[in-house]
């Protein structure tokens, strides 16, 4: 792989959806690419057509980030491979219903792939980036993470742990005053990929004005990236509305560990 100026981005979930159009715009920004997922022909028919288009060096390596031994290969590369600048912590599995009455080995590999495979490639790219001081890690959250009465239970917690993930892997390296690693947690709403497809429901289904095309989503989550936001919520007007969630988040912080219990909790 000849190196760009760049650097190479890792994208995992690359064969559709969100993944794939990431993989499609940092190639037009010039990033060299690794491509992650299991469907192998559709990675190579994506990397066929980057390469022809922008001249970029793609690889595409299969993974299934369901099953640890692929994983660890995946974190083998991000800690192995110095030219690597970018990961693109994608991949997921959206819900099959709610999860009251739901399979429950359906969100075991939910939660393995949506936060396990997460948590690991994140750690491997953070120790890496921190060792040569750069390095970027994009997070895909959910805006559900924000509103968890409105969505299915098991998926919602995945997305809350990335967004917390994120939010505390920053501060872990802002506190150890590490420079040059950044973080961003990209939060959309309702975008039209595959997701309902593979669990048997549709986008279509839905009230258009809710839903996003996702060249139009991953744009503007690469717009949040280059304003420097920690967290990118792709349609939200007024970011002083997500500030104010913070303000009062903060608010919170000194009186929620102290020596003694509040007043109303105290017995007799
Ligand atoms: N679309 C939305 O409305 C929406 C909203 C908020 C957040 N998100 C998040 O966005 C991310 C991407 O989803 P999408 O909407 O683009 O859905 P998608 O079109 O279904 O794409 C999912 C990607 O994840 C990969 N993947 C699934 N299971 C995998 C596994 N076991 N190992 C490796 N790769 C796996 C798939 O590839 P293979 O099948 O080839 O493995 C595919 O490339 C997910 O984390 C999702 O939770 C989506």
């Amino acid at each position: 792989m000849s190196p760009s100026s760049q650097g190479t981005a890792l994208v995992t979930g690359a064969s559709s959806g969100i993944g794939a159009t990431y993989a499609d715009h940092l190639a037009r920004r010039g990033h060299d690419l690794i491509l992650v997922a299991r469907n192998q022909d559709r990675l190579e028919e994506l990397a066929a057509r980057l390469r022809a288009e922008t001249g970029v060096a793609v690889e595409v390596f299969p993974a299934d980030l369901a099953n640890p031994a692929d994983v660890a290969r995946v974190e083998g590369r991000l800690r192995g491979d110095a030219a690597i600048t970018l990961l693109v912590n994608n991949a997921g599995l959206g819900p099959q219903g709610p999860a009251l009455g739901s399979d429950i080995g359906y969100q075991d590999t939910m939660i393995a792939v949506n936060v396990t495979a997460v948590n690991r490639l994140a750690i491997a790219a953070t120790d890496a980036f921190v060792a040569k001081g750069a390095g970027t890690i994009i997070n895909i959250a959910s805006v559900v993470a924000l509103i968890p009465e409105l969505f299915s239970a098991t998926y919602v917690g995945t997305k809350a742990f990335v967004l917390a993930l994120t939010q505390s892997l920053n501060a872990e390296v802002v506190k150890a005053g590490v420079t040059g690693v950044r973080y961003q947690a990209v939060l959309p709403g309702l975008t039209r990929t595959e997701i309902f497809d593979r669990v048997g429901k549709s986008f279509d289904d839905l009230d258009p004005k809710m839903v996003m095309e996702v060249g139009e989503m991953v744009a503007a989550a690469l717009a949040g990236l280059d304003q420097g936001e920690l967290v990118t919520i792709p349609s939200l007007p007024d970011p002083a509305d997500f500030a104010a969630v913070n303000t009062a988040r903060y608010a919170l912080g000194p009186n929620l560990s102290r020596d003694h219990a509040a007043d109303r909790y105290k017995a007799g």
